[in-house]
């Protein structure tokens, strides 16, 4: 016996009972975007290596541990996708959309890839949803993309819904937090796991996010960026969260908030939801200001989020569902040609009708009509005849074809 093949560790297949669920996300993000002004943007699966190790950050655990990198046939250092924002503003640059009116609002919706460890939720081949605005530092842009966000989630019913809000400030007040930051954690260095402590100067914000004791206990006592932001930052953030305010969106502020990306400026939200587990972010984002300009581009401020399809999938919980048809038509041997005329004008009239394809006999097509759950079907003889059967009553009547066609069609499946 040949070996047989599984998806690769980490990723998986959508079954057609999955992806009726997923549709419907794609269906109510799409149009909620298309409502507030955001158009569609398609960016390749793969991009240079270069961009992302710039775009994201060296030293992120995205670029340092987490990206499928490969060389293609010609030597160039090629990279699957770890996230959309980078390729966004590539696309922004290349395609010189700074002189477009600004700001610029694009969506886009597609697969990504992490080598991370899988586990519930978290996969090596993962789906975000993923929404920029380009081309203004206006809090009202931060608000108008934490709003949009929030409003998906409820709108589709995802249960217990937490946002939490921080800021990063701008570059120049960071890079003095840092400092501090990285000073305090020296004087606990003793306490600091291995990984935190090899990277005190690289990055020290990140053990705002280790699980270590130690570390936790250290950071307790560590100061926040939002005690640091100066006063411009400190007034963008305030504006912020009175928009957030006056629009009814619940947050709590977290000077602890952490992304895994390195271009974060000022404003950064991420919402989780209780119904995950470990892995709990349903998606992310903030401010990125300095990013377009690293990449190429004019400064050009900016602000976004992703959100992750199947940890929404996994809080929503997913029911597996595939749609009923509207008709089956069974037909006796010589009148297979019949059926598949048949079905073929009904679905061109907009109904969802089937036929059988494996030579069942009456009989068995007519189990087969009864398991995809048509409320309806049509009976074609052998002696030419036609029946119509309502498929809960178990009621008939026989008529002309033509004349049976007509009345489905009518009726709107
Ligand atoms: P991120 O926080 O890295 O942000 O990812 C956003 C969301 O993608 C996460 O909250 C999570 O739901 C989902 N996600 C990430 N990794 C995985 C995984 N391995 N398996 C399943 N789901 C995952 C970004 O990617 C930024 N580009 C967001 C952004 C856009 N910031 C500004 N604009």
């Amino acid at each position: 016996m040949p070996a047989r093949f599984s998806a690769p560790r980490g990723t998986f297949d959508v079954l057609p009972a999955d992806s009726v669920r997923r549709a419907e996300l794609y269906v109510a993000a799409s149009q909620a975007l298309t409502r507030a002004g955001y158009g569609r943007i398609e960016t390749p699966v793969f991009e240079d290596t270069a961009l992302f190790a710039r775009g994201v950050g060296a030293s992120t655990d995205i670029v340092q541990k987490e990206m499928f990198s490969f060389e293609d046939q010609g030597g160039r250092g090629l990279t699957l996708r770890p996230e959309s924002t980078a390729s966004i503003c590539r696309a922004y640059v290349q395609h010189g959309m700074h002189k477009l009116p600004q700001p610029v609002k694009l969506w886009c919706w597609g697969p990504f890839f992490r080598h991370e460890r899988p586990q519930a939720g978290r996969f090596r081949q993962f789906h975000q949803l993923d929404v920029e605005t380009i081309g203004t530092d206006d809090p009202l842009a931060d608000a108008e993309s934490i709003i949009l966000l929030d409003g998906i989630l409820r709108g589709i019913g995802v249960p217990g819904v937490e946002l939490r809000l921080g800021s990063l400030g701008s570059p120049a007040s960071r890079a003095a937090y840092r400092e501090e930051l990285a000073a305090h954690l020296r004087s606990h260095e003793n306490d600091l796991s291995a990984d935190v402590r090899s990277r005190i100067d690289q990055n020290p914000l990140r053990a705002f996010d280790s699980d270590h004791a130690g570390t936790r206990e250290t950071m307790a006592s560590a100061p926040t960026m939002l005690d640091r932001l100066d006063s411009d930052d400190a007034e963008h953030f305030e504006a912020v969260k009175g928009l957030l305010d006056q629009a009814g969106v619940e947050y709590t502020l977290d000077g602890t908030l952490v992304r895994g990306l390195d271009y974060y400026t000022r404003t950064v939200f991420e919402f989780t939801s209780d119904r995950l587990g470990a892995q709990s972010a349903l998606g992310g984002g903030g401010r990125y200001d300095g990013l377009v300009a690293e990449l190429g581009g004019p400064e050009t401020p900016a602000v976004g989020w992703a959100a992750g399809i199947e940890r929404i999938l996994l809080a929503l919980g997913e029911r597996a569902e595939e749609p009923t048809l509207d008709v089956f038509v069974a037909a006796a041997d010589g009148q297979r040609e019949r059926a598949l005329a048949a079905v073929t004008e009904l679905r061109g009239a907009g109904l969802r009708a089937d036929l059988d394809l494996a030579g069942r006999s009456i009989k068995g097509q007519m189990k087969q009509a009864d398991r995809t759950g048509a409320s309806r079907a049509v009976v074609l003889g052998d002696d030419g005849s036609a029946k119509l059967r309502d498929m809960d009553s178990g009621e008939q009547r026989e008529a002309d074809l033509a004349t049976i066609l007509v009345e489905l069609k009518e009726s709107g499946g």
